[in-house]
């Protein structure tokens, strides 16, 4: 079982994944998901680094939290808000724009110091960490708690697991060594290489996430479910030949839901 910290160890390569293609990729789908965002309050559960957070800050968000489980993804983060002059002290002592919480997504947030209901929830990459149907519950309990009426779900997905191209990594990542686990649901390695460098971790998606079922969260009072289209991705748009394998069979795509009532 992979440990909950299992990112400190590579909290510095994470956060200069940037220049994989799969990555900005990644990074244009959230843009377009976030889009409208200014004046809204974000919560990003299993915000790591912050990758996503300073996109919706860019948008024009007023405050994001970022939540991960790993404190040195959140000082990884922290290093880089303070690199942009954005940090408490560096800005005339107004309160950041980007917090960042340690807490585990997988426990309800209130007790952990998060009380308020925000805008938009993402939750970039995390389902596909639960590690049990019981984790993957809770996380979508917490995001639908979070989430204030009407607003807004967005979260990057795991959608073809095996998708083909993944073991040669065409598009900079490579999955690997799957074995099923109780939920049931996988096991598998992610590893991308930076500057000759191989960045491993591991991910854990439930059946009841892969495939884009939405039984758990429309319990939840989630729907409104869209995926950001790839063909329109100015990504992908930029070489289609190259990006056509990813558009048959997406490795992941970026969902887009809303809060239609309380559960
Ligand atoms: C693949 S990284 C993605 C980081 C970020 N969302 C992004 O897209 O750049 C997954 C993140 O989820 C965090 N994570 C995994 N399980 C978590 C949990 N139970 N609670 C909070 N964070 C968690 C990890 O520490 C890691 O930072």
């Amino acid at each position: 079982m992979a440990s909950p910290t299992q990112y400190d160890p590579i909290a510095t390569q994470y956060t200069s994944y940037t220049t994989v293609p799969d990555m900005q990729l990644e990074i244009s789908l959230v843009r377009t998901a976030l889009t409208p965002c200014a004046s809204l309050t974000v919560l990003d559960l299993g915000g790591g680094s912050g990758l996503h957070a300073r996109t919706a800050v860019e948008l024009g968000a007023s405050r994001v939290d970022v939540v991960d489980i790993s404190p040195e993804m959140l000082l990884a983060g922290q290093n880089i808000e303070q690199s942009l002059h954005r940090s408490p002290g560096n800005n005339n002592n107004s309160p950041p724009v980007i917090r960042y919480i340690h807490a585990d997504a997988t426990k309800p947030l209130s007790p952990q110091g998060i009380n308020q209901k925000y805008d938009v929830v993402m939750a970039n990459w995390l389902l596909d960490h639960a590690t049990s149907l019981d984790d993957l519950r809770a996380m979508w309990g917490n995001i639908a708690s979070a989430l204030k009426p009407g607003g807004r779900f967005v979260g990057v997905r795991v959608r073809c697991l095996r998708a083909g191209y993944l073991t040669q990594g065409k598009y900079g990542v490579v999955f690997s060594d799957y074995e099923p686990i109780p939920g049931p649901g996988w096991r598998y390695k992610v590893s991308f290489q930076l500057d000759g460098v191989p960045v491993t971790f591991e991910a854990t998606s439930m059946e009841a996430t892969l495939g884009l079922d939405h039984a758990i969260p429309e319990g939840l009072g989630l729907g409104g479910w869209e995926v950001v289209p790839l063909g329109e991705d100015p990504v992908v748009r930029g070489d289609g030949e190259y990006w056509a394998d990813h558009v048959r069979e997406p490795s992941f795509v970026v969902v887009v839901g809303r809060k239609l009532s309380e559960s």
